[in-house]
C-alpha cells in the first residue's frame, strides 16, 4: 500500500488527483473492467513482432493487478482475447496461446499466494484440451480465495454472452419469461457491472467487450499504450472516476 500511497502523494502535488481523494474513499470504484490494448503499436514502433508487445503487456497486466489488489479493488476483469482476435495471423495466434498457458503456469500460484480468485469468462470451444485443463485448474486452485476477483476474458465476446445466456435461458424454458433474471445466464452470474471501464490506446470503442454489464459504466481513456500501463495510470483513472456523478437515469 505504501508504495501507492507515495504515487497518490505525488499525483496530488502534481495537481492530477484532487486533495481530498483517497484510495479508501467510499467513491473508490470496486469493480474495473480494463481493455488492455495497444500492444502491437508498442511493439510496431520498435520494429519488433507483436507478441513481444504481448509480452511487454503482460507485465504491465502484472502491475496493475498488484495495484488494483493494494487500492481494494474487488473485482478486475480484463480484455485478454476477443472473439474476433481469432482473424489475426497465425503466428501471433499460436504464440498468443502459448504465451497464456506459461502465465497461467507462472502467474497463478503468486496471486494464489495473494488470495486473488481467477475466472474466466467467455467461449471455451475452439480452445485446445491443454489450455482448458490450465484454466480449470487455476479457477479450481483459486477458487477459495476472496481478497479480490480477477475476471479473465478470454475467446470473449460480448455478443456472444448475450447469445449463450439467451440460448441457456431457452434450454431452462426461461427465454421470454418477463420474470427472467438474465444475468443468472451470463458467463459470471456473481460478476458485479464494472463501475468504472478503462481502455489503453487511444481507441475509444467497446470492441465487444462487457455489453450488457457495461450499461452504466464510467468510461476512462488514456492514450498510453497497454505496456506502457502502470500503478499510476491505474491511480488516476480511479480519480477521475471519483470526480464523476453518477444518475443511471434519475435526477
Ligand atoms: C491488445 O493489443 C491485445 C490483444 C488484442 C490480444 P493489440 O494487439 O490489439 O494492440 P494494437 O491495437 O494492435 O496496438
Ligand atoms: C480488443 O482490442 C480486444 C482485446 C484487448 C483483447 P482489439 O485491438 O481487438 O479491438 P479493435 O480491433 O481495435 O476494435
Ligand atoms: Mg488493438
Amino acid at each position: 500500500m505504501s508504495g501507492l500511497r507515495n504515487l497518490l502523494g505525488n499525483l496530488r502535488r502534481s495537481r492530477t488527483v484532487r486533495e481530498d481523494f483517497f484510495l479508501d474513499a467510499e467513491n473508490a470504484p470496486r469493480y474495473v473492467a480494463i481493455i488492455m490494448d495497444g500492444n502491437g503499436r508498442w511493439a510496431a514502433r520498435r520494429h519488433l513482432p507483436a507478441i513481444a508487445g504481448h509480452r511487454e503487456g503482460a507485465k504491465a497486466l502484472k502491475r496493475t493487478i498488484k495495484a488494483a489488489h493494494e487500492t481494494g479493488i474487488r473485482e478486475l476483469s480484463v480484455y485478454a482475447f476477443s472473439t474476433e482476435n481469432w482473424q489475426r495471423p497465425q503466428a501471433e495466434v499460436n504464440a498468443l496461446m502459448e504465451m497464456f498457458g506459461e502465465l497461467i503456469d507462472k502467474e497463478v500460484p503468486e496471486l494464489d499466494e495473494k488470495e486473488v480468485q481467477v475466472r474466466f469468462i467467455g467461449r471455451r470451444s475452439g480452445l485446445s484440451g491443454d489450455l482448458l485443463r490450465k484454466m480449470a485448474w487455476a479457477e479450481n486452485t483459486t477458487t477459495a480465495n476472496s481478497t479480490m476477483t480477477l475476471y479473465i476474458a478470454f475467446n470473449y465476446g460480448g455478443r456472444s454472452e448475450i447469445e449463450d445466456a439467451f440460448k441457456a435461458a431457452a434450454v431452462n424454458g426461461k427465454a421470454g419469461d418477463g420474470e427472467m433474471d438474465f444475468r443468472q445466464y451470463l458467463y459470471a452470474p456473481d460478476m458485479h457491472d464494472p463501475e468504472l471501464l478503462i481502455r489503453t490506446s487511444g481507441e475509444k470503442r467497446l470492441s465487444n467487450f462487457l455489453l450488457w454489464q457495461c450499461a452504466y459504466s464510467e468510461l476512462y481513456f488514456t492514450d498510453k499504450l497497454w505496456p506502457e500501463f502502470n500503478g499510476e495510470d491505474l491511480l488516476k483513472a480511479l480519480a477521475e472516476f471519483g470526480l464523476r456523478q453518477r444518475r443511471f437515469g434519475a435526477r
